[in-house]
């Protein structure tokens, strides 16, 4: 596989493990990877996770993840504007935000710009690159709702984490990793996370 270039934030809606796993899935592929996390984010993941580090690069040492040699990762600050992935010069082939809470997903939906992460996105979505939300509230507004509808329209994919059941997933990483792989599906990424159905 041709080396790729994605975007991943991890803003603080529940289930900061669907960011960091995909993070470890795609660090597998020939990749530059470049990771966001809103300051939530960052909270999130350490009540939920135990993430330790304020960096990406020392989850994945901790959690054992054996990078392609040819996968670069990039932390860059939320607040950072000059960042090249704000600006639509920049090609990539697609961004994630898993998961994306109610306060980004409205901002993506609005088209308010006022973190790196709301920057990217726009910027997806002017662009017309993929932008895949993972959109993770429960129960959902009106406001949720129409927000959904309001990104979709524009150009987004909405993936709420619901995972299937379809496969009888033992563990919860069996739950997660069959998120994360319709994510890997998206971005065009080739895996063999998760069984697909119908199943052997
Ligand atoms: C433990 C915890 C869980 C949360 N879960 C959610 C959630 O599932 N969905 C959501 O929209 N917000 C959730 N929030 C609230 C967001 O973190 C909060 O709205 C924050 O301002 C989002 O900022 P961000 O979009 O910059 O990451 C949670 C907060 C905490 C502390």
């Amino acid at each position: 596989m041709k080396k790729k270039k994605f975007i991943v934030a991890i803003t603080g809606a529940s289930g900061s493990i669907y960011g960091l796993r995909l993070v470890s899935a795609l660090m597998k592929f020939p990749a530059d990877v470049f990771v966001l996390m809103s300051e939530a984010g960052r909270q999130v993941a350490v009540h939920e996770t135990g993430f330790q580090f304020g960096k990406m690069a020392g989850y994945l040492e901790q959690t054992g993840v054996k990078n392609h040699d040819q996968a670069a990762l990039t932390q860059i600050d939320p607040a950072d504007f000059f960042a090249s992935i704000a600006s639509g010069s920049f090609q990539h082939h697609g961004m994630v935000v898993a998961p994306c809470s109610m306060n980004t997903l409205a901002a993506v939906s609005a088209g308010i710009t006022d973190n790196l992460i709301h920057r990217a996105a726009d910027v997806c979505l002017k662009e017309k690159r993929p932008l895949i939300l993972l959109a993770r509230e429960m129960p959902l507004s009106l406001i949720h709702l129409k927000n959904m509808v309001r990104a979709a329209e524009a150009g987004a994919t909405i993936m709420p984490p619901s995972p299937g059941f379809y496969t009888r997933p033992e563990t919860i990483d069996d739950l997660v990793d069959s998120v994360v792989a319709r994510m890997l599906d998206h971005l065009n990424v080739p895996h063999d996370l998760s069984p697909r159905w119908p199943q052997a």
